[in-house]
């Protein structure tokens, strides 16, 4: 079957001839029934399904693997050497960048700012160690002046620093789950799954919400799926207004949308545009104390996926969507739909030298770590 990426390009041709799209992933990701899950919420059998994201890249996959490939192909048309994540200690997008920038030629680096401690995040702080990142940390206030320096920082200078905003949150970052959201068509079409009614997915950045409501609008757009009532997207808050305010969302899915017109995607796209993002429900009920904080019930929502057989949720992110898939599943319309953001592909570990010499911010970071919940991956080996 025609994968995302393919597809976009297929819709909108002149896309080929801008900045490189590498492949990073393996694209289209499965869709699979989760009919367990689905009993243990009350729901009869074909009605629950999961879109296998985390399955996206065998060494590090996620959501972020989607964004990645166009914001990635941006850097090396821009002449960049170095790759340049930005976010939260425990960033999924620093991690994936790292993994997947040396692949296309591209030295990964990060300017990463403090967030509540948790196993999640220090998993996460651990890879970006073991895959040789030494990020810059600063506070989160500064992070917009930090990324102007990262630019300019030597020897990044000589080098050609392309800096990305948390969760590489850009238009052409979008374009990730635009691509998405064709291939969940394309798939539909391709009755490997029913047509989603609704669809739970993290909201953190705002991207891949954003990206994949313009894909949901373009194949509406062009006949290729999603006909009649858009699905309902519940994008579950995992950092706080007005970081994930639904005008933010949407400001993000118009100027993808733009953009895409600009390529020449077609007129009819920004009012499908708008027409789905009528349907997003932002629910804020899971977010708990904030970004990276741990909830009762993002665990208990996590245990139940373990117990199923589901891939693993994360605390800062997927955990909080499952949360809300399932509280809401007897009442949100179906066939639902959980989109697993979250990498399952175990992470790497650093020897205790490579540890022992991390910005000492981080060391700290990763001794308050140790005392919260057990960890969320079977390690990889140490490297
Ligand atoms: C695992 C996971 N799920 C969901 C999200 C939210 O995606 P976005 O930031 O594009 O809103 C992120 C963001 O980093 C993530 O890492």
């Amino acid at each position: 079957m025609t994968a995302g990426p393919a597809l976009l390009f297929d819709l909108v041709p002149a896309l080929r001839r801008g900045p490189p799209w590498p492949s990073l992933g393996r694209w289209p990701t499965a869709i699979e029934p989760i009919d367990g899950l689905g009993r243990s919420c009350g729901l009869p059998s074909g009605e629950l399904w999961i879109k296998r994201d985390d399955a996206s890249a065998p060494e590090y996959g996620g959501n972020k693997i989607r964004t990645l490939e166009p914001l990635l192909g941006e850097a090396l048309a821009c002449g960049a050497r170095v790759a340049c994540a930005t976010g939260a200690f425990g960033s999924n997008h620093a991690v994936a960048t790292a993994w997947h920038a040396p692949r296309l030629g591209l030295q990964p680096d990060a300017v990463l700012f403090s967030q509540p401690p948790s196993a999640t995040a220090r998993d996460n702080v651990l890879a970006l160690l073991a895959l040789g990142v030494r990020p810059w940390i600063v506070p989160m206030l500064a992070l917009p002046l930090a990324m102007l320096a990262a630019r300019r920082r030597r020897p990044a200078r000589e080098a050609g620093v392309f800096v990305m905003p948390p969760g590489g949150a850009t238009p052409r970052g979008a374009l990730g789950y635009v691509a998405a959201g064709l291939e969940l068509a394309a798939q539909v079409r391709a009755a490997h799954a029913p047509r989603p009614r609704t669809i739970v997915l993290p909201v953190g950045s705002t991207c891949t919400t954003a990206g994949l409501i313009v894909g949901i609008a373009l194949a509406r757009a062009r006949a290729l799926g999603f006909e009649g009532d858009p699905p309902r997207i519940v994008a579950v808050r995992v950092t706080p207004w007005p970081v994930t305010a639904r005008a933010r969302i949407l400001r993000l899915a118009g100027r993808t949308a733009r953009a895409l017109e600009a390529w020449g995607a077609g007129g009819a796209l920004l009012d499908e545009v708008r027409r789905v993002g009528r349907a997003v429900a932002i629910d804020g009920r899971q977010l708990g104390a904030g970004y990276g904080r741990t909830t009762e019930a993002g665990l208990r929502a996590r245990e139940r996926f373990e117990a199923c057989g589901l891939p693993p949720l994360d605390t800062t992110y997927s955990a909080k969507a499952g949360a809300a898939l399932l509280e809401r599943a007897s009442s949100l319309p179906r066939p639902i739909f959980f989109w697993a953001t979250k990498s399952s592909a175990p992470l790497p570990v650093p020897n205790p030298d490579i540890v022992h010499a991390a910005p000492r911010a981080l060391r700290r970071f990763l001794d308050r770590c140790a005392r919260c919940e057990p960890l969320l991956h079977p390690r990889g080996t140490a490297r």
